[in-house]
């Protein structure tokens, strides 16, 4: 016969793994690390420093396309999009997703943890 008491301290066991995957604290070095990684290539954060791509400084909240001395695609001129978390992170899954022809050569960062780490990182920066 099962032992009872091992099924349900296996079950509690699970439900807490479970629960600390998906509460783990928002990690911004990780997201630090993320950027230097991923997007540093082609962005800087600091104010006013173009790359390949725009400044990301100051980002979250910001109306895209909006450096004057950046040159843009047509349709991130004409996308009207509000950085918030939530565009964010959906630009960063799928770039060409968000902003057809859009001008950034990037495939996308698939794991969910990364973008909201990163995204942290990103609202630090004001
Ligand atoms: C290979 C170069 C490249 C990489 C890597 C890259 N980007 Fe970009 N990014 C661009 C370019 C170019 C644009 C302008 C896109 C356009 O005009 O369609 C852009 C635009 C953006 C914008 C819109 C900014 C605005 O002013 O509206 C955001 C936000 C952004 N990138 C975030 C990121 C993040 C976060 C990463 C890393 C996960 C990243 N990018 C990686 C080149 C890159």
């Amino acid at each position: 016969m099962v032992n009872i008491r091992y099924l349900i301290g296996l079950s509690a066991l699970l439900l807490l793994a479970n629960s600390n995957a998906l509460y783990a604290a928002v990690d911004i070095n990780n997201g630090k690390n993320m950027f230097n990684q991923e997007c540093a290539e082609c962005h800087s954060v600091k104010e006013g420093k173009n790359k390949k791509g725009p400044s990301l400084w100051n980002i979250l909240g910001r109306k895209s396309a909006s450096i004057n001395d950046f040159n843009y695609s047509d349709n991130m001129r004409s996308s009207q999009i509000i950085w918030t978390s939530d565009q964010l992170s959906a630009y960063m899954e799928h770039p060409k997703v968000l902003v057809p022809a859009g001008k950034m050569k990037y495939d996308g960062l698939d794991n969910p943890k990364d973008r909201a780490d990163l995204i942290e990182f990103l609202s630090s920066l004001h």
